[in-house]
């Protein structure tokens, strides 16, 4: 930041293509690719992967996005996390930047360009620059960008020796927005940096019924005493194409889950705290075990046989499935 001790320079476009460089040169990132329907390309340049400030999903939140991940140089369950995009559009009154069929396409085509063969693709779409009021502009042209990037990391930690959560104190989202994936995510932002300040990995909202709702960006599911495989409702929380998906793995393959049965149903916290397993599910995270939420233990507090069993059928699944899409790169 520049200081009041000197003049604020005035930037030619050479100056601030400049700054923009040494900010990705202080804070090296790992971004290979990035499709902006604003520059009507790809970009490889980190410097290079902006967007107006006005934009909308800037200065207002009023934007979507989704993830879906790289396995071994395939797109897996795309059409998935391109349906609760659409869903996502459409409950924010967005208007579409083209059809599904060419979103897919761009999607493919930067996955393409950028060369990686593991990792994780974002997409977004955003109701567009023009103005700062809190409505979208007149005449804005609806945004669409997508970015390859390494994907989120976790320890291993977590899947070897499973992780701590908190119940956190923030309220969770109302169903609307907790069912959009919008860029909203202050909610989830804040419950994952209280647990980290608390010394816990990640935290657990409870709804106001007293039920498990979600964690930060990942779903949660338990084993209950009988050896039964529950999830909450989607009413209330994010649709998570990893549940969605090992839900029907597990109910296919009940003896390979090795669970009793597969519900969907409400979850008081009271009954999840006498679960035997306690699971957190997601694109980045997989399936991961928790051995402690807040002073309690979880079963046995080692990871459980479900938690690596599941983790088997989704890495199966993310790697031989007919959900894969190939990439030309
Ligand atoms: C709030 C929230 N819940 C759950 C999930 C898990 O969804 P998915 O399995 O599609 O990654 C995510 C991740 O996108 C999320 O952000």
């Amino acid at each position: 930041m520049t200081t009041n001790t000197r003049t604020i320079p005035l930037l030619t476009e050479r100056d601030a293509l400049a700054g923009l460089r040494s900010l990705r040169s202080r804070q090296p990132v790992d971004y290979s690719a990035f499709y902006s329907s604003q520059l009507n390309g790809i970009v490889t340049d980190p410097a290079l992967m902006v967007l107006p400030f006005d934009d909308h999903i800037v200065h207002r939140g009023h934007g979507i996005f989704d993830t879906a991940a790289i396995v071994n140089g395939k797109i897996y369950d795309l059409e998935a996390h391109l349906d609760r995009f659409l869903r996502s559009a459409e409950r924010s009154k967005l208007r579409l930047p083209g059809s599904r069929e060419q979103m897919r396409d761009i999607i493919i085509q930067t996955t393409a360009a950028s060369g990686k063969r593991e990792g994780s693709i974002r997409y977004w779409m955003s109701s567009g620059p023009g103005s700062l009021e809190l409505t979208p502009a007149r005449g804005a042209e609806p945004g669409f960008f997508v970015m390859i990037f390494g994907g989120l990391s976790y320890p291993e930690r977590w899947y070897t020796e499973g992780l701590r959560v908190m119940t956190t104190t923030y309220p969770i989202k109302a169903p609307l927005y907790a069912i959009t994936k919008a860029t909203n995510y202050l909610p989830n932002v804040l419950m994952q940096m209280e647990a980290k300040e608390k010394g816990f990995d990640n935290g657990v909202f409870i709804d106001e019924d007293g039920n498990v709702g979600e964690s930060s960006n990942m779903n949660l599911a338990f084993v209950t005493r009988n050896g039964a495989l529950v999830h909450p409702r989607f009413d209330h929380i994010l649709s998570g194409c990893t549940s969605l998906r090992l839900l029907e793995l597990a109910r296919a393959q009940m003896d390979r889950a090795q669970v009793s049965g597969v519900e969907v149903r409400d979850i008081s916290a009271a009954e999840a705290h006498t679960c035997r397993e306690m699971l957190l599910l997601g694109s980045s995270i997989k399936v991961a075990p928790v051995i402690q939420w807040d002073d309690q233990t979880v079963g046995d507090g080692k990871p459980g046989p479900v938690s690596a069993a599941l983790l088997r059928l989704l890495d199966e699944d993310m790697r031989s499935s007919d959900r894969l899409i190939d990439v030309p790169y």
